[in-house]
């Protein structure tokens, strides 16, 4: 197969600067900007740089090489890309630093033009499509110093088999497919991550089995949709079938009966997919956390037509009843687009009707930004940016206000939490995360970091719990 002999050609290459790095300790700093897929990728990033002999460091200006993962789905990415790079010209004139720019943002040919034109001092370009290369175009720039730009615009392959350095020891990410078919008009993801694809359903369950046995307690599937995982794999009518998995559905219980895996998580899934099976899979498999993540965008059936999401408001409140009439304890997250072309001010009020009626754990809210390409960016009438923010302020209202109204409901209750660490503003104290991923601080000793405890719920505050142990 070509990938594998693509992935055999790539260790090499790390063989090769590792020789040519051996006893120099070079540093690597990366910045992922994007988003759990984003991080994921990192996450093989950092896996193959520390294979060829860079360690990490959190200050860029005292980095050999420095790495950015970029994100285009929102316009302030572009921002902070540039501003980054402007800091980066004195580090690179002092140090000689290697900057190599990759992800989504890469595949974007404005960008990478202005990148070429105004930070002529970048090193490396390279896209979704070409981050397994990230060794031979490593090995060159270190050969030659010449820059070079790799990213090219095909459907997309699957490369198993790249080395991984994780962030967590107690919750992974495993990616169970790429690219989206979806098209929704708003989004520039199918544009910049090519067609879906799956992995090999053995592929996941050795990834997960191999975290398993190295201690972890919580995984998160990860895809831009991955309640369409394995549709169009041709190979399911050739008897390649593994363990009977053919569907989302049938992967979920599969993974369920994986030893030491005590939470599996996934993200995200498409209402317009969400079938039969993958609820009853969700009921039934005990390791499931009982959040579902279900975007949402808009609750206007009319602006969810011109975004092309393929459902309406009706089917979507539907949905999340049949849900909740199967699953019990079930909560509900949701991603909400503000301010989209054509939004009216009865548009957004059903949006707040459906946020009322479904009363989320969470809600990501986010302002509509214009992406070049996409069918929105193209639409007449597009919504003033005043408008659009005064409507975020008024969702955040309603948001903010049932957050704290559901907060209260977890008080006096024994929530399930998996323990994580130290908190970040009081490492006296310890962080975990319930079943539904609300945070609970408590006191406890450090041996019960990565296990699931019984804690009672003492206080509520915005974005924390407080336990006890019982
Ligand atoms: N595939 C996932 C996630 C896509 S990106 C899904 O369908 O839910 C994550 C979120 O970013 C989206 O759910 C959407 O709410 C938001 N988003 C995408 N494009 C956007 C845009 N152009 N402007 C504002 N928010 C956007
Ligand atoms: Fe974007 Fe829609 Fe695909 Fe999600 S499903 S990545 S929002 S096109
Ligand atoms: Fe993710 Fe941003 Fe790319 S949301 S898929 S990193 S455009």
């Amino acid at each position: 197969m070509e990938t594998k002999q693509e992935i055999v050609k790539q260790k090499q290459y790390i063989e090769k600067v590792r020789e040519i790095n051996k006893e120099k300790q070079l540093k690597y700093y990366i910045l992922t900007m994007g988003c759990q897929l984003n991080e994921n990728d990192s996450e093989k990033i950092c896996g193959m740089l520390e294979e060829m002999g860079y360690i990490s460091t959190e200050d860029y200006t005292q980095a050999d090489l420095v790495i950015f993962n970029t994100c285009c789905v929102r316009e302030n990415a572009e921002d902070k890309l540039f501003g980054k790079l402007g800091e980066l010209k004195k580090v690179k004139e002092k140090r000689g630093t290697i900057i190599a720019i990759g992800g989504c943002m890469m595949q974007e040919k404005h960008i990478t033009d202005k990148i070429q034109e105004s930070y002529p001092y970048t090193d490396i370009i390279f896209g979704t499509h070409t981050m397994h290369k990230l060794p031979e175009d490593i090995y060159k720039i270190l050969e030659n110093r010449k820059k070079l730009q790799d990213v090219i615009d095909i459907d997309g392959e699957i490369y198993e088999g790249l080395p991984i350095k994780r962030t967590s020891e107690i919750k992974a990410s495993v990616t169970i497919m790429y690219g989206c078919n979806n098209f929704c008009s708003y989004c520039i993801v199918p544009y910049v991550r090519g067609r879906e694809r799956s992995r090999h359903p053995k592929d996941i369950l050795e990834e997960v089995e191999q975290l398993a046995k190295e201690g972890y307690k919580e995984i998160t599937l990860l895809g831009q949709n991955v309640n369409s995982y394995l549709r169009a794999e041709k190979w399911k009518e050739e008897g390649k079938e593994y363990k009977g998995i053919n569907s989302f559905a049938t992967l979920l219980k599969e993974i369920n009966k994986i030893d030491g895996i005590e939470r599996i998580r996934f993200v995200s899934p498409h209402p317009k997919d969400f079938t039969d099976d993958v609820i009853d899979a969700i009921a039934s498999c005990e390791k499931i956390c009982k959040l579902v993540h279900l975007p949402l965008q808009s609750g206007s059936t009319q602006v969810l037509k011109t975004m092309n999401r393929k459902y309406t408001k009706e089917q979507y409140l539907e949905l999340v009843e049949k849900m909740k009439a199967k699953i019990p304890n079930l909560t509900l997250s949701t991603d909400i687009i503000v301010g989209f072309a054509g939004e009216t001010e009865e548009d957004f009020e059903d949006t707040l009707d459906v946020v009322r009626k479904v009363c989320f754990e969470q809600v990501y809210m986010f302002i509509y930004s214009r992406r070049v390409g996409t069918p929105g960016d193209k639409m007449e009438n597009q919504i003033p940016e005043e408008i659009k923010h005064k409507r975020f302020d008024r969702l955040k209202q309603l948001v903010e206000s049932q957050i704290a109204e559901n907060n209260q409901k977890y008080v006096g209750t024994i929530q399930k939490v998996l323990v994580e660490g130290p908190s970040k503003n009081n490492p006296k104290l310890l962080t975990g995360r319930t079943d539904s991923n609300k945070v609970v601080i408590f006191e406890g000793e450090q041996e019960l970091i990565n296990k699931i405890i019984d804690l009672k719920i003492v206080s509520e505050h915005m974005w924390y719990l407080k336990g006890e142990r019982k």
